[in-house]
């Protein structure tokens, strides 16, 4: 009698439970046959965007694909990036905290949407993203894009005047310095000295190998134990202890010092600490955020428009000639002349358009389920949506993998959260907040290489190695050797 309760209660378990999960994956989007447990991880290319392109192509432009047992949606078109990031913005805007150093969510980027997160991103809006503030600091990255040319020539000079014997120089070296330093100066107002710049990478590049071994082991709790095992809690600890140091060293100093010393954002971060407004676990996790956001992603979308420009050298003579046109060659462009220079910010949008550097975005949770496309998205789903594969969509891009920026003259179309055709910043609540700084900087940056120098066509610009550019000093540019004294 007992032995035949005991099965009827775990029989009415089991069956409530298969109920339960049919009911919940009814109506989801349809995706790639996913295996017990597994889900789809083992038929996961490397670059997880690369399959999400593929299933996309077979089974339309909303997906399901599950992560061991967490399901994700991927959405490949504009009219439904419009559905996640406008019409459903405020379901869909919690984060999905992919890897172990997201976890406690206490900084910005990896905060749910709730009154902390509002409370830092009106914080970081009004004090480092407005117009007023991008201003005030244009001149610093007016000095930093200057002496950014004046070492790529110094480098390319150095070695031989000519350009048979010249070497070509790894662009990604000067515009990953530019980046951070103009960053640096922003948040502590100076720049970091070699060795502190050189361990920051160090840093950052142990943080995607710790969250990159550990995150998809992550998602799937029975293999929770190979995760630790590989980034076991001690390396961990040892990671952030590494931050922490270098944290102290070249951000915070001496911090009861730091407050009166430090200029910059960071100070006004201080200022709030000491309030006890904000903890200390958030002031380092905001100041973290904006370096690792804000470098690589603008760093690497620099790389492709110069690798774009090499391989089509029209585009490269024709942002030349608006240059010498607007600006001439007895001085240096500057951000006021952006305005001015159309094609030039036409080169950074087409470069944004065919290389996010986030390809699909940072991921979002669904906190309430949510229909999209007339597919149910449950509460808990991870939401990506592929800005790449948007980007190049066919049915709004004529040649969708041509770079031409022509394309962008003919209207005058936003790429920073306006237009759902392009979204290399996202959109709605969690879009991007320096998009207008990036921009800034791209454009002066590119212009003021491009004015100074030229590339050789047909040299090697592969993305998996760096660009490798032979710079030439432009006959036409005076601006350099006057300046270098
Ligand atoms: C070309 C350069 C850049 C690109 C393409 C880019 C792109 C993005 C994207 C796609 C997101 C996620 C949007 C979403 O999840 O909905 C994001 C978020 C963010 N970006 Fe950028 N970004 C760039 C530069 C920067 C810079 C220079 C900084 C800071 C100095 C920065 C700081 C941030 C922060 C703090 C967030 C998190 C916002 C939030 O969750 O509320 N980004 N960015």
């Amino acid at each position: 009698m007992v032995l035949y309760l005991i099965i009827s209660v775990i029989t009415i378990i089991i069956t409530a439970i298969m109920l339960y999960q049919r009911w919940w994956t009814s109506n989801i989007p349809p995706g790639p046959k996913p295996r017990f447990l597994l889900g789809n991880i083992h038929e996961l290319k490397p670059h997880w965007t690369h399959s999400f392109s593929e299933w996309s192509q077979t089974y339309g432009p909303i997906i399901s694909v599950w992560f061991g047992t967490q399901l994700s949606v991927v959405v490949s078109n504009a009219d439904l990036a419009r559905q996640v990031l406008k019409d459903n913005d405020h379901q869909l805007c919690n984060r999905e905290r992919v890897a172990k150093m997201t976890q406690s969510g206490t900084d910005l980027v990896w905060s749910d949407y709730n009154p902390h997160y509002v409370k830092l991103r009106k914080l970081c809006t009004l004090e480092l993203f407005s117009l007023k503030s991008i201003e005030s600091f244009r001149s610093l990255r007016e000095m930093e894009a200057r002496s950014m040319v004046e070492s790529v020539y110094k480098d390319v000079m150095i070695d031989s005047t000519d350009d048979q014997t010249r070497k070509p120089v790894v662009v990604r070296k000067y515009l990953a310095a530019v980046v951070l330093n103009t960053i640096s100066k922003l948040m502590i107002g100076k720049q970091f000295s070699d060795e502190e710049g050189k361990e920051f990478k160090e840093i950052v590049h142990k943080e995607h190998f710790l969250s990159g071994s550990g995150s998809l082991l992550d998602v799937i709790w029975w293999l929770k134990w190979v995760s630790k095992w590989l980034v076991s809690d001690k390396d961990f600890l040892a990671h952030m202890d590494r931050r922490t140091k270098w944290f102290r060293g070249a951000i915070m100093v001496e911090e009861d010092v730091a407050v009166e010393d430090h200029e910059g954002f960071v100070r006004k971060l201080l200022v709030l600490k000491e309030k006890k407004e904000l903890s200390e676990e958030t002031v380092h996790g905001l100041i973290w955020n904006m370096f690792t956001a804000g470098s690589d992603t603008t760093a690497v979308v620099l790389e492709w428009a110069m690798a774009e420009m090499i391989r089509y050298p029209t585009v490269q003579e024709k942002a030349q000639q608006e240059l010498d046109a607007v600006v001439g060659s007895e001085r240096l462009m500057t951000e006021s002349d952006i305005p001015k220079l159309p094609y030039l910010q036409c080169v950074v949008k087409e470069a944004l358009r065919l290389h996010p550097s986030t390809p699909t975005m940072l991921p979002h949770k669904a906190s309430e389920t949510v229909w999209l496309g007339g597919y149910k998205v449950p509460k808990g789903t991870t939401v990506y949506v592929h800005v790449k594969e948007i980007g190049r969509d066919p049915v709004n891009w004529i040649n969708p993998e041509e770079f031409r920026p022509e394309r962008f003259l003919l209207e005058d179309t936003d790429v920073k959260g306006r237009d759902f055709r392009v979204l290399p910043f996202g959109s709605g609540r969690r879009v991007c907040p320096a998009a207008q700084l990036s921009m800034n900087l791209m454009a002066l940056v590119m212009g003021n290489l491009l004015q100074c120098f030229s590339e050789i066509p047909g040299l090697l610009c592969v993305m998996k190695t760096p660009v490798e550019a032979l710079a030439s000093p432009r006959a036409a540019t005076r601006v350099i050797p006057l300046n270098m004294g």
